[in-house]
């Protein structure tokens, strides 16, 4: 047991969570967009940012095994969904869209993998 760690939730039910929310949100955009932008470093602090939002308002569950849990639910959804919008990009003939929802929902499936198999080595 240690003695001092960020602590989730702190904002949650207070007059601020919904100030919290809305950064989260805006943090989370802002990491896409500075991506899109070649804004690696910018991505990468709004990403930090969006994190400590993220855990402020106990978005996060409180042990590791369920966030495992609830992720792989996420990526497990991503993975079917992307596939569904490769298809839809596909009959719409946006060829570009169809290959990148492809591609991305075989990472969303490694992603549930790597997931998967750290729940069964470690719980
Ligand atoms: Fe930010
Ligand atoms: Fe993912």
């Amino acid at each position: 047991m240690v003695k001092y760690e960020h602590e989730i939730g702190i904002t949650k039910g207070t007059p601020v969570e919904n100030y919290v929310a809305g950064n989260f949100e805006g943090e989370t955009n802002e990491v896409g967009i500075y991506l899109a932008e070649v804004f690696k470093r910018l991505a990468w602090e709004e990403a930090e940012h969006a994190a400590r939002f993220c855990e402020m308002n106990g978005i996060i569950k409180p042990t590791l095994k369920e966030n495992i849990e609830w992720m792989m639910g996420g990526e497990k959804m991503a993975n079917a969904e992307k596939r569904e919008a490769s298809e839809k990009a596909a009959e719409a003939g946006i060829e570009t869209a169809a290959d990148f929802f492809r591609e991305s929902s075989k990472d969303e499936g490694r992603h549930y993998k790597i997931l998967e198999g750290i729940l069964e080595r470690y719980f």
